[in-house]
């Protein structure tokens, strides 16, 4: 299966954000993945649109930004702003999920739409044909280098499904603990984009780790 890579920079060196940014492009990442927490949905905080703008500077692929925050409406525009090409937002905090969707769209980004692992797959059935992307969440969000949930194998096919039965071109992107053990049955269940944080910038050399992930998602192992 040919998946799409998002190194997350959550588990980069902040000191070194754009030495390590370009190790993983050096290993042929896609995306790169960066993680907003606003420590309110999340019992964590990271960064916000001015670090954004930073990484955008160094990064020659497109910044697919997951905003872990309790009320992004306000901040759309200052991250697609910042330089997202992706931007995410999670469906728990939204009320008027379709008006949000229409935000991002209107603001040039790809929409997505993020689950948390106990929140089902019908919450997105009415928005499915607006989507650009829906992101499965693998860990419950908030930290990098957490254990990938099993069940989530079984999600993401349930996602594919209800995206099929919408007539949605909707992508699926999964984001949690996906390694070298598990990126071929994530990618095998219906991911096209999958998040890896731990898995690149926990290991000594990023590039080579983006390598291994490519080869063992196309089932060529380690
Ligand atoms: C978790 C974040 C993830 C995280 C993934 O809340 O959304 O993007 O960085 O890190 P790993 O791959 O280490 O689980
Ligand atoms: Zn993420």
């Amino acid at each position: 299966m040919s998946v799409r890579i998002a190194p997350s920079i959550l588990s980069a060196d902040f000191a070194h954000l754009g030495r390590d940014i370009a190790a993983a492009e050096a290993g042929g990442a896609d995306l790169i993945h960066v993680d907003v927490m606003d420590g309110h949905f999340v019992p964590n905080l990271t960064l916000g649109p001015p670090v954004i703008r930073a990484v955008k500077r160094v990064a020659t692929r497109p910044l697919d930004v997951h905003l872990m925050i309790s009320n992004p409406d306000p901040f759309l525009k200052a991250y697609v702003d910042a330089g997202a090409s992706l931007l995410s937002v999670h469906v728990e905090v939204l009320p008027h999920l379709h008006r949000t969707v229409a935000a991002i769209k209107e603001l040039g980004a790809q929409a997505g739409v993020v689950l948390n692992p106990s929140t089902p797959v019908s919450a997105l059935e009415e928005v499915a044909a607006d989507l650009d992307f829906v992101l499965v969440m693998s860990v419950n969000p908030g930290f990098g280098g957490q254990t990938f949930i099993p069940r989530a194998l079984d999600k993401i096919r349930a996602v594919r499904d209800m995206l099929g039965r919408a007539g949605s071109r909707a992508f699926i992107e999964v984001d949690g603990g996906v390694d070298l053990t598990n990126i071929a049955a994530v990618a095998e269940a219906g991911a096209s984009v999958v998040v890896a944080g731990h898995a690149v910038f926990g290991q000594p050399d990023a590039a080579a780790a983006v390598r291994a992930l490519r080869a063992a998602a196309q089932g060529m192992g380690a």
